[in-house]
């Protein structure tokens, strides 16, 4: 069984309800029907209920068992539009900025819903860019007790059972920090261990990687690696982890034996983190395209309540999956 047909099953063990604010978007109208059919999560669109009506008869789509909540008939949107002034009236919003979002922006009543928990997680992306998905969630939600940064991971299921575990691995972070500092990598490091083990099933081996392994280079951007790699082993003794390691080091045995003798990870790892956005977007859609691997992600990792991000090339099953990730989250 796929990865994420595990995950699906664990979504319809203890149902969720996830809203998605992006209602009318047609591959969103037909994913949810397809959600709610197969017992993944409780829906709750959010937009004009005619409007999506209306995308759902274009679509031959059968919304039975979909909520639909309009922000601007919503008896809850007054009671979002305080907590959202609340919440950012030290960041110099006005209450007249906060109604307006509430009402006007269904990506802000999302995260109200789910911090009011009258939802449990959020998914959004189809139409609206990374940064317009996360500005919200990052302002609304905040990271979780204990969690540095916000930050995200991919699952990838390649052909090549011989790395990782039989060919799954978790590369982090390819979506969220552009360049984050050794105290954030470290940060990036654990929470994709932790979604390594909670949705992957894995016995998370962490490689931080860098274009040097264990001093065979030196320059800044290794030292930002080491870095890192001492904070993770200081917050979490127990984690199996090894840095900084090439690529090679970290997923071949013979090599990984070769430059870090004695290593739990080295040739072993199946959680890549790379040391800054660039690498690692260029890394995971390399092994994507040209590795024919299946990636699920960004799975958004560090929020207090689980939000996901969605490709606005994404297909219906592509939403189906990451709901079904936000709602395991959630669990
Ligand atoms: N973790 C925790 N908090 C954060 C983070 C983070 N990673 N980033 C920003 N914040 C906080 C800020 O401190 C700020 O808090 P405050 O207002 O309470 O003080 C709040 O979130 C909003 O910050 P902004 O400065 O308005 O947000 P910013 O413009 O930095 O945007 C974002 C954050 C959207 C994550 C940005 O870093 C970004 O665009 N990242 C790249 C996304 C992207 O384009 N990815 C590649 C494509 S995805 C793909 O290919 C799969």
């Amino acid at each position: 069984m796929s990865v994420v047909e595990v995950i699906k099953n664990k979504a319809k063990s203890n149902i969720k309800k996830i809203v998605l604010p992006e209602g009318n978007e047609p591959r969103t109208v037909q994913a949810s029907a397809l959600i709610a059919k197969e017992g993944i999560a409780h829906i709750i669109l959010l937009g004009d209920k005619r409007e999506i009506e209306q995308v759902a008869n274009e679509t031959n789509t059968d919304l039975n068992g979909v909520e639909i909540i309009d922000p601007k008939t919503s008896d809850k949107s007054e009671e979002y539009a305080n907590l959202l002034f609340e919440l950012r009236k030290n960041r110099g919003m006005t209450i007249e900025e906060a109604t307006n979002l509430t009402l006007n922006n269904t990506l802000y009543f999302g995260v109200l819903m789910v911090k009011n928990n009258d939802a449990d997680g959020m998914v959004a992306g189809a139409i609206n860019s990374t940064g317009n998905v996360l500005r919200p969630s990052l302002q609304v939600l905040k990271t979780a007790p204990g969690i540095k940064v916000v930050s995200s991971c991919f699952i990838m299921e390649t052909n090549t059972p011989q790395y990782g575990q039989d060919g799954v691995l978790i590369f982090g972070d390819c979506a969220v920090m552009p360049n984050p500092d050794a105290d954030e990598l470290a940060a990036i490091a654990i929470s994709s261990a932790e979604t390594a083990k909670s949705l992957a099933d894995l016995d998370p081996k962490v490689a931080m990687l860098s274009f040097s392994t264990k001093g065979s280079a030196k320059h800044e951007f290794v030292d930002k690696v080491v870095q890192a790699t001492e904070k993770v082993k200081e917050l979490k003794p127990d984690l199996k982890i090894d840095g900084e390691l090439q690529a090679d080091a970290a997923l071949v045995k013979s090599v990984g034996e070769l430059k870090s003798p004695g290593s739990s990870v080295a040739g072993n790892a199946n959680v890549l983190i790379f040391p800054d956005l660039q690498a690692a977007n260029i890394g995971y859609k390399l092994v994507q395209r040209l590795g024919n691997a299946i990636a699920t992600g960004p799975i958004i990792q560090g929020l207090s309540k689980p939000v996901n991000d969605l490709s606005r090339g994404c297909s219906i099953e592509d939403i189906v999956n990451v709901v079904a990730i936000t709602a395991v989250k959630a669990q």
